[in-house]
């Protein structure tokens, strides 16, 4: 397992990696899975910001919230790639069960989705097995929060 770790002092330079990673998984070919990449860390540590800076990445104009009242939300991928949708869930009020209820199976086998998961250790169990895992943790009390990388 190969790891990166990146200290970041504002949420803009937490946006800005968002915003590197999307860009090096675009230019990768086509998976045999959906890209799923499971956001991890206490409230308030960065998933979100960071999922504004990917989003962004892949060319996703719209606003970035997160989708407490749904279960995902799905964006069109405006960027040339193999990859098509980019779909947000945020897992916090979730666990695993609720996934049984649509097709959460095929959305994980369609291989141009890519999928990032805020609170994706709720439900680890439906997560593919190679899932990228993204941890936040706050560092000190002010701005800087450290993300590390697992792949
Ligand atoms: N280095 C940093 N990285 C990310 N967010 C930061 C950083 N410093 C301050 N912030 C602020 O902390 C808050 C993080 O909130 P959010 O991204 O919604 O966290 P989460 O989704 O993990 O609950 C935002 O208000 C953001 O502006
Ligand atoms: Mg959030």
């Amino acid at each position: 397992m190969k790891s990166l770790e990146v200290l970041t002092r504002n949420g803009k330079a937490t946006k800005n990696i968002g915003f590197l990673l999307a860009g090096e998984i675009l230019k990768e070919k086509k998976a045999k899975h959906a890209l799923v990449i499971s956001l991890e860390g206490e409230l308030g540590s960065g998933k979100t910001t960071f999922t504004q800076g990917f989003a962004r990445g892949l060319g996703i104009k719209e606003r970035i919230q997160s989708p407490t009242f749904v279960i995902l939300k799905i964006y069109k991928i405006n960027k040339k790639s193999n990859f098509k949708n980019f779909i947000h869930v945020d897992a916090y009020r979730l666990k695993s069960k609720d996934f049984k209820t649509f097709g959460w199976k095929s959305f994980m086998k369609t291989q141009n989705n890519i999928t990032l998961v805020e609170w994706g250790n709720k439900i680890k169990n439906i997560l593919p097995k190679g899932s990228l895992r993204i941890i936040f943790k706050h560092i000190g009390h002010h701005q800087r929060r450290l993300i590390k990388i697992f792949s």
